[in-house]
């Protein structure tokens, strides 16, 4: 049990690094809490304008998601590797080096799926492009693709990983009620297309 404890406390710690804010500042470009929607995401710090550091936002969010169940499932299972995930997940969303608030745990939740069953984190990001593709918005995509994640992990057989899925999909939703409302009221921005600008 103290294994467990031990790998869920660092899985939160990792999960607590706030990439965005890191990379950001490490980039010369400010605190990216003062910008855009004032999120610590890679979302918002595309908005800065600097592609390259909202990727590295995404990939570092997400790979210390998948970081943390890797190794929990190697130093402990299966059942380590749910609670590291969980425990990262809410390291992002309330991390201890920014005063609990965190972001909004897209990117996150994406590296531990697909670490935890990655057919299901495939499916779930295939989703998250296509409706991006369609719509512009990084919000409502996230929503589409993590809302329906947990039915993915039903249909292609990763029921073990349900009720994690579950709890993580519930707290996104939650995190994103203010884009939620901007999406009713049309007010929510959409990403700008590829190619020139307009
Ligand atoms: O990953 C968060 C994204 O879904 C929305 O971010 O900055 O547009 O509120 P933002």
């Amino acid at each position: 049990l103290w294994l467990l404890g031990l790998i869920g406390l660092a899985s939160y710690v990792l999960g607590s690094v706030p990439f965005g804010l890191v990379v950001a500042r490490a980039m010369g470009l400010g605190d990216v809490r003062q910008i855009g929607s004032g999120n610590i995401g890679a979302t918002n710090v595309m908005r800065t304008g600097n592609k390259l550091a909202g990727a590295l936002t995404l990939l570092l969010d997400g790979g210390k998601g998948a970081v943390a169940v890797l190794i929990a499932r190697v130093l402990a299972g299966e059942d380590a590797a749910q609670a590291a995930a969980l425990a990262a997940f809410l390291g992002h969303l309330f991390p201890v080096f920014l005063g609990f608030r965190g972001g909004k745990g897209v990117a996150t939740y994406l590296g531990v799926l697909l670490a935890l069953a990655w057919p299901v984190g495939l499916a779930t990001c295939a989703t998250w492009l296509v409706a991006f593709k369609l719509g512009r918005y990084s919000s409502l995509s996230a929503l589409i693709a993590i809302g329906l994640s947990p039915i993915y992990a039903g249909v292609i057989g990763y029921l073990p990983v349900l009720a994690v899925l579950l709890v993580m999909a519930v707290l996104v939703f939650i995190r994103h009620k203010d884009n939620i409302r901007r999406l009713i009221a049309g007010t929510e921005p959409r990403s700008a297309r590829k190619g020139p600008k307009q």
